[in-house]
């Protein structure tokens, strides 16, 4: 797997660091009581694992299976929601986790359903923002790091379903992606 990679763009350390204190300002961001947690699969699942476990409330966890990418290294485009049943949300303080803000369109409208599914509020949080213009009108209200404008994969993201579980976030050697 290491193989493949062409340059590690954050290390493991890095993140967990990193994790420590967005999961401090999270925890002092809503208000006291019940928090629900929405994770969009796969792509936030080690995301969420890593930062969750330093928030110390009670919470509930959500996952819903949404999909904008198909695989490939470019966004489709369309949003789609995979699930047949959407969870019970209304007047719940939400907490949304994803892996990456790119186009920003997946974020957007998964906050948007959120909201009228009738959630008390919408925060969400994201590992990874790429630093470009955003198609839709989204920034996530905590953002681990800010990077270039270039494929990812690891910690979670991955590449035709592969790499989620490289430790850290890297770049692909060109020999790895098909083209
Ligand atoms: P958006 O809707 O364009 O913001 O795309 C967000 C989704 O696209 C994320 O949840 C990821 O699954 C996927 N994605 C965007 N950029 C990358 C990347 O660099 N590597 C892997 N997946 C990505
Ligand atoms: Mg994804």
């Amino acid at each position: 797997m290491r193989n493949d990679i062409e340059r590690i763009l954050i290390d493991e350390e890095v993140i967990h660091r990193r994790l420590d204190t967005m999961a401090g300002e999270i925890e002092r961001e809503f208000p006291p009581g019940p928090l629900l947690v929405i994770i969009l699969l796969k792509g936030a699942l080690v995301f969420a694992a890593d930062l969750l476990r330093r928030v110390p409330r009670v919470l509930e966890l959500e996952c819903l299976n949404v999909a904008s990418y198909h695989g490939g290294t470019e966004s489709s485009g369309t949003v789609d929601f995979l699930d047949r049943h959407f969870p019970e949300v209304k007047g719940r303080h939400v907490l949304l986790l994803d892996d990456i803000l790119d186009t920003g369109r997946t974020l957007d409208a998964v906050k948007r359903r959120l909201l009228e599914e009738g959630a008390a509020g919408v925060h969400t949080a994201v590992l990874l923002s790429k630093d470009k213009a955003r198609a839709a009108e989204v920034n996530a209200d905590h953002v681990g790091f800010q990077i270039g404008d270039e494929f990812v994969v690891g910690y979670g993201l991955d590449y035709q379903g592969k790499y989620r579980n490289l430790p850290c976030v890297g770049v692909l050697k060109t020999s790895a992606i098909k083209g």
